[in-house]
């Protein structure tokens, strides 16, 4: 099927080179025309696993293809892909004023009818909004645009796996016919017949995607009631870590036990400096929003914004119990993206916590194996390091705020030598308290024993 992409960020360029290896001719477009040139010269404008293998893959097929003007890509495409951006609003609303922009440009240029797909996460109504619009600007009352709702539940990371391997694809339709016209796009998917680079020989095995076929409300709302409630556990697990503080009990003992509970399970119940990025904050605060307006009071969802936004302050009350005063004092941070295997830093609890040092008059130094080069164009004040090594150099302590299997891995030995003083701060639970005992460091994390000189302390920040 000749399928069209809009918008070539994380979502449109995953779904459009995992649809391109599933067979299908995908264009792609983007109003930042920059992006399309570097895209056309084989250049991948973001970081995100396998993501430059399949692209380049399905560019040597002629599986893809690029273009500045949206309405070559319209009038090429039976079904179009909206995936542009939907930030937040003053108000915590999703601004929908790209979904708009592009609304009007498919019913301008459109010269013959589309099933119009809108994969951005909206909050539930929008299908039926775009669907208005869409005839409300079209200026040929011969042509027909049928709206679907398929939400996108890829993790920034693992972006590819996911798309090839769902636990769910969900199409909200008004009618069986687009909803024929889903499946056969995601036939190869739900089938497993594609080619896949990403793999050595066969898939993983895992169980088979379902697609789910629902209203347009409801697949738009699937999508923000399964964010906010993932944002949910993560606070939920903050807390139990607040409380393991006080009480001196470890948070990793008591959620993995709660994890195994098939009920309950394992993921997203990690404690730390909460969660960033570009979709669990805003789509928490859209939700909510959403609620508000029809008058649901969710407050139970104002409660994990409200725990999460302290978790900063939590971790720079650790930061001043160990370091007392901060200004002149040299600080490494470890970390910039707003999780580890991206190199997105969009609302990354790492950039806040580099924020506020360097507001307090801290000598910022920060590494990243990613996000440096996005991190440096919000934070020119920083000094940057390739080298997580040379960025602990002579710091007085070590703020650990993206959880990268690489910091991990790190020789702590050698950077224990390398510190002006051996103090880590660890925002991810990353490390292991004994190991840093071990190697007499002054560690600190979040709702586990604190170690002071190499000894078992009462823990900062109780
Ligand atoms: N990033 C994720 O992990 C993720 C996961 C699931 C869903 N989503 C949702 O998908 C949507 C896109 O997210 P993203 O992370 O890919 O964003 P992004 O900012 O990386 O990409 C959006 C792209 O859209 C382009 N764009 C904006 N307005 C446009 C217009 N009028 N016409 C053409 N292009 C336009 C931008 O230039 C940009 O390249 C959002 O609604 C987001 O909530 C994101």
């Amino acid at each position: 099927m000749n399928l069209a992409v809009i918008g070539c960020g994380y979502v449109g360029l995953v779904t459009g080179a995992c649809l391109a290896e599933a067979g299908h001719d995908v264009i792609c477009t983007d109003v930042d025309t920059e992006r399309i040139a570097r895209l056309q010269s084989g250049i991948v404008p973001i970081y995100e696993l396998h993501l430059d293998k399949i692209l380049e893959s399905a560019r040597k097929s002629g599986k893809i293809s690029y273009t500045a003007n949206a309405g070559d890509a319209i009038r090429a495409s039976d079904a179009i892909f909206i995936c542009v951006g939907t930030p937040p609003k003053e108000n915590g609303d999703a601004d929908l004023s790209a979904i708009d922009h592009v609304a009007r440009q498919i019913a301008l240029e459109a010269r013959s009818s589309k099933l119009v797909i809108e994969k951005s996460t909206v909050p539930a109504r929008t299908g039926l909004e775009l669907r208005h619009a869409l005839s409300a600007y079209s200026r040929n009352s011969g042509l027909t645009f049928r709206v679907v709702s398929n939400p996108e539940f890829l993790r920034e990371g693992t972006a590819v796996e996911d798309f090839f391997h769902p636990d769910r694809i969900v199409v909200g339709v008004e009618d069986e016919s687009s909803a024929d016209q889903m499946r056969e796009i995601y036939r190869p998917i739900l089938e497993r017949n594609f080619r896949r680079p990403v793999h050595q020989d066969t898939c993983p095995v895992t169980s088979k995607a379902l697609l789910l076929v629902t209203t347009i409300n409801s697949a738009e709302l699937i999508k923000h009631a399964s964010n906010s409630f993932l944002a949910l556990k993560i606070s939920y697990a903050n807390v139990i870590a607040d409380l393991c503080e006080k009480i001196g009990a470890d948070v990793e003992e008591v959620t993995h036990a709660m994890g195994l509970d098939p009920r309950i399970g394992g993921q997203f119940l990690r404690a730390g400096l909460g969660f960033g990025g570009f979709c669990f904050p805003k789509d928490l605060q859209a939700f909510v929003h959403l609620a508000g307006t029809v008058g649901v009071d969710f407050d139970i969802l104002k409660a994990a914004e409200r725990v999460n936004k302290q978790r900063i302050d939590h971790f720079l009350a650790k930061v001043h119990q160990a370091l007392w005063v901060v200004k002149g004092k040299r600080v490494a941070i470890l970390g910039l993206a707003f999780k580890a295997s991206t190199d997105d830093v969009r609302f990354s609890p790492a950039l806040e916590v580099a924020r506020r040092m360097l507001a307090e008059g801290a000598d910022v130094h920060a590494t990243d194996p990613e996000a440096i080069a996005r991190a440096k164009a919000i934070m020119p004040e920083v000094t940057y390091h390739h080298d997580p090594y040379q960025a602990v150099r002579d710091a007085e302590a070590v703020l650990i705020c993206t959880e990268w299997e690489e910091f991990r891995q790190l020789d702590w030995e050698r950077v224990g030598q390398l510190m002006a003083r051996r103090l880590v701060i660890d925002g991810r639970n990353l490390c292991s308290p004994a190991l840093m005992r071990e190697l007499d460091f002054e560690y600190f994390s979040f709702g586990r024993e604190a170690v002071r000189g190499g000894r078992v302390g009462v823990g900062v920040g109780q």
